[in-house]
């Protein structure tokens, strides 16, 4: 790792944040293209609004449960496509401070965040369905109502770049140091199924050079994500493991994957496809292995909770993640080929094995022969005890043969610890 800046620094070593997806869709709790999805109207959209009441709210509980599961940052949806502000902004009437609830949210989530040891991240959508000036396009809830598309024949996305530029602003402004700013999204040039122009927006629709440049000016150190239809500061797979440390242009890149729960990013009742605490730490493993962060999603509900599903899964997660903090934290992808069902991870003469399936007694290590001088159970530091074998026996070994010259053999119990993953930590010499 060479050349990296304090805020890149940081940002790797998190290894592991919180994405918060909350907004009006809680209360509908049919994901959070809802509006999308059923082509409502705003007016349709209005119960949601008058019974916005987010009387559980308790940021303090949402980031312990977030530093318990081994999360180091969180990042909050300020405002999500559907265009409803969780802060109390001076350029819109579509937000909480309007609602019956009547108070900011955001200042508290960043107040808390901060208390428990977390960085702080705004999510912000570039697209807004509410906004009377945002266009109708191909991704609108009312992209099939030639009615509504009609009379927004003269909608000016100038007006509305100037109003995404002013809630950046006043976001970046009034809540002291964020560390990362988390655009989203840009499609540019995209047309409908049938070839219809799709007006995609893009760089020149949001003036992303620009907005770019005032986020570093109002917040000096912080870290820019990629969705602004120019390069940032990180990637952001989404929904998707990458299969290697990922490059760009030859380089290495800095990247984070967004992950959920269940499939849908705002609360979604109904959606049983959650993913096991087992899958997740598995995907939290095989980011750091591949030199990538996991930003894994809790998508609150209107009462302002996680739910007991999203609480069971983080507390399981926080069980593994108290025991193998020094193989995720700090650590990242080592250069060594990892067996067969392993990833590696490592931070300075700690290699870290993570042990994706059990296998029986025997691990191999070939060519670490010579290069290992302890090995325990990262989980409760017991040992884990080696043996080199001679390669000139084993030819002629019938019990435990054809072993390259140079493996190290690493003797496991029959019984698999009971954690999540288990770890092998390996000092090397
Ligand atoms: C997408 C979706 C969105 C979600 C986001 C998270 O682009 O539009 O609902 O917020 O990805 O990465």
């Amino acid at each position: 790792m060479t050349d990296l800046t304090p805020s890149v620094a940081k940002f790797k070593d998190w290894r592991f944040g919180l994405f918060v997806h909350w907004g009006l869709y809680s209360l509908p709790a049919r994901h959070e293209w809802v509006k999308n999805r059923e082509r409502l109207t705003d007016e349709d959209y209005q119960p949601y609004f008058d019974h916005f009441e987010p009387d559980l709210y308790d940021p303090r509980a949402w980031a312990r449960a977030a530093r318990e599961a081994g999360m180091r940052y969180a990042v909050l949806t300020t405002k999500h496509h559907e265009g409803f502000c969780l802060w109390d902004s001076e350029v819109s009437d579509y937000t909480v401070a309007k609602t019956s609830w009547g108070k900011d949210l955001v200042g508290p989530f960043v107040e808390a965040c901060r208390a428990e040891g977390l960085g702080v991240g705004f999510y912000h959508s570039l697209i807004d369905w509410h906004h009377p000036e945002f266009p109708i396009d191909l991704v609108h809830p009312q992209r099939d109502d030639e009615e509504a598309i009609a009379k927004a024949a003269g909608r000016d996305i100038g007006v509305y770049a100037d109003y995404l530029h002013a809630q950046t602003r006043e976001l970046l402004t009034n809540y002291g140091p964020i560390d990362i700013m988390w655009f989203d999204f840009s499609y540019p040039g995209r047309q409908y199924d049938d070839g219809r122009d799709g007006h995609g927006k893009g760089r020149d629709d949001w003036r992303s050079e620009e907005l770019m440049a005032m986020v570093r000016e109002l917040q000096p150190g912080i870290l820019i994500n990629d969705r602004l239809d120019i390069p940032g500061d990180f990637v952001t797979p989404e929904q998707y493991q990458p299969s290697g440390p990922m490059i760009r242009d030859g380089q290495p890149v800095v990247w984070e994957a967004c992950q959920t729960l269940n499939g849908s990013w705002g609360y979604d009742r109904d959606n049983l496809d959650w993913k096991s605490p087992d899958l997740l730490v598995r995907m939290l493993i095989d980011s750091v292995s591949k030199d990538g962060n996991l930003l894994l999603n809790v998508g609150p509900t209107g009462r302002g909770e996680f739910d007991p599903r999203a609480l069971d899964t983080l507390s399981e997660i926080g069980r593994w993640t108290r025991l193998h903090s020094r193989s995720v934290h700090g650590a990242g992808p080592s250069e060594l080929e990892a067996p067969q069902d392993c990833r590696f991870t490592q931070r300075g003469d700690r290699l870290y094995l993570h042990v994706l399936s059990w296998p029986m007694q025997h691990l191999h290590l070939p060519g670490m022969a010579g290069k290992v001088r302890y090995a325990q159970f990262l989980h409760d530091a017991s040992e884990v005890r080696r043996t080199v074998t001679d390669p000139e026996q084993t030819a002629q070994n019938t019990t435990m043969g054809g072993l390259a010259p140079g493996t190290l053999t690493l003797e496991l119990p029959t019984q698999r610890p009971d954690v999540l993953v288990p770890v092998i930590e390996l000092y090397l010499t």
